[in-house]
């Protein structure tokens, strides 16, 4: 007999989840597949709790698991017509000694069966606001096992969220994950080394009678883009795992631009925020480098205060630290770089601890320093402490709420540490620094002793950069 797969031991613990629960049994759809225009419909993406406990990515498909540990598949129907059209099918008759299942159906039974499955169980599991219609779906379901009580059928008593349970298994990656999620960032990691050396080779003027296949036109942000989409398809990855963002010059200061159009201008710099998906699961990194392989003064002070700043969060990115505490160290390393350099006035502001009661950091650093990564670039999991007692704390704009404490992390925890600047043209901000914006993301697996960068594959020191664009 052949070892369970990693998708039946995920199974296996919902079951005795639910079992310890008292009973009942949990049902997930995948995601539905959206329409783009007339009778083209958007990339396929299945939803990743499915994947997550199946491993499957056909669309209209559905996971059963009962807390006896029974599994059942509904999934489309083998269709000779459809499969010349959309591609093969696995059909419920393979899907069992495919994927694991006890039991598979066609997706077109759903209604029929779903009912005999919900009967007599004391609970039903599923996500809850994730699914448009699926609360709909499930009351029908329901009602049809209400009308049977005259046959002895009882209805479940209490609706649960699945999500709940399953970001607890999300957040805390296994072997098989992990092993996915180094690869990623690999790929990801000579993605963005492949686009600071095709930026440097576009912007040098072409030696005389050289033979060379980089583009002679106006070097752009597509033309990064196009590099980063080619790396990350040339090995195996499926998609970016979220929309690339190549933003040269200014654009960096705007933190969720895209790749467009902009020229790259020599003495500027250029912020790439990609990463590609693979297998289902996410890397998110983010280099800023001079377009021309050189940083100019002002550049480089800017850039080792992030620089730092990173290094601070990557300290104490270890188990037994709290999720706030990378934020917190790299707050602090950046706040200190704003005095010292004048982007903030040290008569205006104080200290460093003023400039961190106040948010005055604010005006130049406006995000979070990190979140939790895996099958989502924003995976799910709690941020609070589970089982915590909430306290008073103050919140972004210093008025006092009741809070949980913040997640204590643990190894197996996969999370981004992505501090930066962003300095917009304003009075009494030096002119040397207007329009630069910096960002350093890389993604972090918290170890036994401490954390593991799984994209460092792409320098980061602004040397080391400056010697690969050469290169
Ligand atoms: N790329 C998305 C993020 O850094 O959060
Ligand atoms: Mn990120
Ligand atoms: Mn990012």
């Amino acid at each position: 007999m052949s070892l369970p797969t990693v998708y039946q031991k995920r199974r296996a613990t919902i079951a005795k989840a639910l079992k310890a629960a008292g009973g009942g049994v949990a049902l997930l759809p995948t995601a539905p597949e959206c329409p783009r225009n007339r009778d083209a419909d958007f990339s396929y993406r299945h939803d990743s709790y499915f994947y997550y406990l199946t491993g499957f990515t056909e669309p209209a498909s559905w996971l059963v698991i009962e807390a006896s540990g029974k599994a059942t598949l509904f999934c489309r129907p083998k269709d000779l017509e459809r499969e010349i059209w959309d591609g093969i099918r696995l059909g419920p008759t393979a899907a069992p000694a495919s994927l694991g299942v006890d039991e598979a159906f066609s997706v077109d039974a759903l209604d029929e069966k779903m009912p005999l499955l919900l009967a007599n169980q004391n609970a039903v599991w599923f996500p809850f606001a994730t699914h448009k219609g699926l609360e709909t779906q499930v009351d029908g379901w329901l009602n049809t096992v209400r009308a049977r009580v005259r046959s002895g059928a009882e209805c479940p008593q209490s609706q649960h969220d699945l999500c709940k349970l399953l970001d607890e298994m999300r957040l805390i990656k296994d072997a098989h994950e992990i092993a996915i999620l180094r690869r990623a960032g690999a790929i990801s990691a000579g993605a963005h080394v492949r686009a600071m050396q095709l930026s440097a080779a576009m912007l040098r003027p072409p030696a005389k009678g050289a033979l060379t296949k980089v583009p002679r036109e106006v070097p752009r942000e597509y033309h990064l883009e196009a590099e980063l989409l080619h790396e990350f398809r040339r090995h195996g990855a499926q998609a970016p795992a979220y929309t690339s963002i190549v933003a040269a010059g200014a654009n960096a200061c705007i933190l969720h631009y895209r790749a467009d159009t902009a020229e790259l201008k020599a003495g500027e710099l250029c912020l790439i925020d990609a990463g590609c998906e693979l297998h289902g699961y996410a890397s998110d990194i983010t280099r800023t480098f001079p377009v021309n392989g050189k940083f100019t003064p002002a550049q480089r002070t800017l850039y080792e205060i992030v620089l730092a700043a990173q290094e601070a969060a990557i300290a104490v990115t270890q188990p037994g630290k709290r999720f706030t505490d990378p934020h917190d160290a790299a707050t602090r390393v950046l706040a200190q770089g704003m005095l010292d350099v004048g982007l903030l006035d040290q008569k205006k502001h104080g200290t460093v601890d003023d400039v961190l009661a106040s948010g005055a950091y604010r005006q130049f650093y406006m995000h979070r320093t990190g979140h939790w990564m895996g099958m989502d670039v924003h995976d799910c999991g709690d941020y609070t402490e589970p089982g915590s007692k909430p306290r008073e704390e103050k919140d972004a704009l210093g008025k006092m709420v009741m809070k949980k404490p913040p997640r204590i992390l643990r190894s197996g925890m996969v999370l981004t540490i992505e501090p930066g600047l962003y300095v917009r043209p304003a009075k009494g901000v030096p002119k040397k620094f207007w329009n630069i914006g910096i960002r350093i993301e890389d993604d972090a697996l918290v170890t036994a002793k401490g954390c593991e960068l799984m994209t460092r594959g792409v320098p980061v020191k602004a040397d080391e950069i400056e010697a690969l664009m050469r290169g």
